[in-house]
């Protein structure tokens, strides 16, 4: 079958179903391509901090009333080290800027049920998905859908399809550059139908190990521990993790309330970003084109922003305006790279290394110790967490 759209978009992750839903808005005709089923994309368990800009982009979607209605709004977050806890008012040090809990996996099920309700182009197990003419006029999609074979044309695309993805490989090695740390270190999550130790987010640094205590709402938490890559789910029971926790979390720990694991896994860290965000008609949208590592909460508000952006470019060249889809892998990538060094430090300073010695455990703790004390290191601190301006001025 032949089907032509203006946009086509590779992905039905935050990011690919953000830019559908905003082109969606200013008219655009956009199709979406996604591998998995959508009981897949929307079971998968992910973070859930989200920047202003992301609120005010989904906000802008039309897919906002549930995050309204549930969303936790946060006004600071507690750094601990060695169990002793202190708290970093975002709202006060930016003059006025939070961010918001909510899953997104709540996200992502709020745009899928957009998509439904205005019977968008959303093809779910769209399978041998393959980019062609990608620098030419006339760039084109194949894939494969219940045995038959599509072509889809298409003027622009958008590949949302994340780390693994097959839009990033479609540009030419001689022209992809690629930049990446891997991380000697992996985050236990555990999510329970508990009540979260304390209302805000603890980020801890202590002599075992990192420790994270989150939220999905008041009744539901999200914990993690740094544990070594080798380390194996099995051996990693409930009581076992939150043994753990409560060691780390120190004063924090009478707080804890324990509870059955609804979702228990090993994730690994890693900094990556690949550049261009551009070549020909195709563009790169989020996990497509970088990754972090989750401490510092950017991956899903770096999709939104990449995103906020994309859609803003190809509006304008709907419109007669190039300048968007000319600069847009420029700007895209300044803001990304500053959120990759936030990220990049904030993991450097929380989490335990295998390779360091006294110097640099003391390294981490004088500068713990100079965040606590100095409101200008927690106003930095505090500006990069609530997320820098999508147009930086100067
Ligand atoms: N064809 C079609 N779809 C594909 C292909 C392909 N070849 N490869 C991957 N996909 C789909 C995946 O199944 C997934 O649903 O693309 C989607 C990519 O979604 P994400 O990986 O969630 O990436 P993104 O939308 O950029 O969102 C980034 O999600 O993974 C988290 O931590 C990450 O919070 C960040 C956010
Ligand atoms: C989460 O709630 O899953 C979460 C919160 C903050 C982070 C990372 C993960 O930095």
């Amino acid at each position: 079958m032949r089907q032509r759209t203006q946009v086509a978009i590779i992905g039905a992750g935050p990011a690919g179903l953000l830019l559908s839903q905003l082109l969606s808005k200013a008219g655009i005709d956009c199709t979406l391509l996604e591998r998995k089923d959508r009981a897949y994309v929307e079971g998968r368990i992910r973070a859930g901090v989200l920047e202003q800009g992301t609120v005010d982009l989904l906000r802008e979607a039309g897919v906002a009333a549930r995050l309204d209605a549930e969303g936790l709004p946060h006004d600071g977050f507690r750094l601990a080290l060695d169990g002793e806890s202190f708290r970093v008012d975002m709202r006060h040090l930016t003059g006025g800027k939070s961010v918001t809990v909510y899953g997104q996996t709540e996200v992502t099920k709020d745009l899928i049920e957009a998509h439904v309700a205005r019977g968008a182009a959303l093809v779910f197990e769209a399978e041998e998905v393959a980019l062609h003419e990608i620098d030419g006029k006339a760039p084109y999609v194949t894939y494969e859908k219940d045995g038959q074979a599509h072509r889809l044309d298409c003027d622009f695309i958008a590949g949302c399809d994340g780390y693994h993805g097959i839009a990033r490989r479609s540009i030419p090695a001689e022209v992809l550059k690629s930049f990446e740390r891997v991380y000697p270190f992996g985050w236990l999550g555990i999510l329970a139908d508990v009540p979260p130790c304390d209302h805000e987010l603890i980020y801890a640094n202590h002599e075992r190990g990192f420790a994270l205590a989150s939220m999905r709402s008041t009744t539901r938490s999200r914990y993690y521990v740094q544990v070594a890559m080798e380390e194996k789910l099995e051996d990693w029971p409930d009581e076992r993790l939150w043994d753990e926790l409560a060691l780390r979390l120190g004063e924090h720990a009478p707080h804890i309330t324990r509870g059955p694991a609804l979702e228990k896994s090993i994730a690994p860290l890693r900094s990556f970003v690949a550049e261009p965000m551009r070549w020909g008609q195709l563009f790169l949208a989020g996990d497509a084109a970088h990754i972090v590592p989750p401490t510092g909460a950017k991956g899903l508000n770096l999709a939104a922003s990449d995103v906020g952006l994309l859609a803003e470019a190809l509006t304008a060249h709907y419109r007669g305006d190039d300048a968007g889809i000319e600069h847009y892998s420029a700007r895209a990538l300044a803001r990304v790279w500053k959120a990759e060094r936030f990220s990049w430090w904030f993991t450097s300073l929380t989490h335990r290394f295998p390779e360091m010695d006294g110097f640099s455990r003391r390294m981490q703790m004088a500068e713990l110790a100079y965040i606590r004390e100095s409101e200008a290191a927690r106003r930095v601190v505090a500006e990069n967490y609530v997320g820098l301006p999508l147009h930086p001025s100067g």
